[in-house]
């Protein structure tokens, strides 16, 4: 992340075209919208374009306008969302769930820097800074964009991490969610949210905060406010290298939870029976 970033401040005031990569959740919104607000500039539009959200035989006119009486119910002319640039940034998200024929009209406005509406003659400027988004990885990506374009949007490649692979930013990102609802969480809870694997990233980070917010009723979140997230447990292991104790201890505290702590239940579904669970609980120093 602070390559990332470091990379990030040196293109803020600089025009490059700028394609951000990361899985689904990372950030790429986010980012782009940052550094929209602390480039130069910033107080102008900020365009999003949902590539992947606009039907295919809509992409055109949402983004380039029409004039009046191109379509039979074409009443009246239409601004496409290029035009509401205006000296802004314009981002274009998804950018590789285009179809091929779009793709070549999107190069030729980026590349050109210019456009006109359907149906129209005016030409009109794109003046605006580009920045596009692909969740696919960037080895894949040459497969579902046309190569011209690829080179056009990409100058600048900034890839940001999944949030499994820098698991310090957990704890600072889980307490500023926190803050918004005013909240705190135990120790425990905590270290359950480090140890998730977190496949919607960020996104599934802030759900689950959102979600324990509304589960816990007092201000402390505990694990009991947290979704079952035992499908991690092998992952977890292996990659912190746990002993079989560790991850016994993490078992029953996990069982322990889901069951609210019914101890018979509980032992039920470990296969021993109530006297070994609570042997093995006051061994393992679980509360
Ligand atoms: N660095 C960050 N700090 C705080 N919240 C973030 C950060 N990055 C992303 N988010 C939040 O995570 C969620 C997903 O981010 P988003 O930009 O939509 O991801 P992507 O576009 O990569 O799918 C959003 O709610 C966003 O506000
Ligand atoms: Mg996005």
């Amino acid at each position: 992340m602070r390559t990332l970033l470091r990379t990030v401040e040196k293109v803020l005031d600089h025009d490059v075209n700028l394609l951000l990569l990361g899985e689904s959740g990372t950030g790429k919104d986010y980012l782009a919208e940052a550094i929209h607000a602390c480039g130069k500039r910033r107080g102008k539009p900020f365009v999003k374009i949902d590539c992947a959200g606009i039907p295919a035989e809509l992409f055109e006119s949402e983004l380039f306008g029409f004039e009046k009486g191109t379509f039979t119910d074409a009443q009246s002319r239409k601004l496409g969302k290029l035009e509401a640039v205006k000296g802004g940034t314009v981002y274009f998200d998804d950018i590789a769930s285009l179809t091929p024929a779009l793709q070549a009209k999107l190069l030729r406005a980026i590349q050109e820097k210019r456009f006109t509406r359907l149906g129209g003659n005016q030409t009109l400027s794109l003046d605006g800074r580009v920045i596009s988004s692909s969740s696919t990885p960037a080895d894949e990506l040459l497969a579902g964009l046309r190569r011209d374009l690829l080179y056009r949007i990409n100058v600048v490649t900034l890839t940001i991490p999944p949030l499994r692979e820098r698991r310090q930013d957990i704890p600072r990102l889980a307490t500023s969610f926190l803050a918004r609802r005013r909240r705190g969480i135990d120790a425990e809870a905590m270290q359950m949210l480090v140890e998730h694997e977190w496949p919607g990233n960020i996104r599934e980070l802030r759900n689950v905060i959102e979600r324990a917010t509304l589960v816990e009723e007092s201000d402390v979140i505990t694990p009991a406010a947290l979704p079952p997230f035992t499908a991690d447990f092998v992952a977890s292991a292996s990659r912190n290298q746990w002993t079989l104790d560790d991850l016994e201890s993490r078992y029953i505290r996990e069982i322990l939870r889901q069951t609210r702590s019914n101890y018979s239940r509980a032992a039920k579904i470990l296969g021993i029976n109530r006297k070994t669970l609570l042997e093995k609980r006051r061994r393992y120093g679980i509360e």
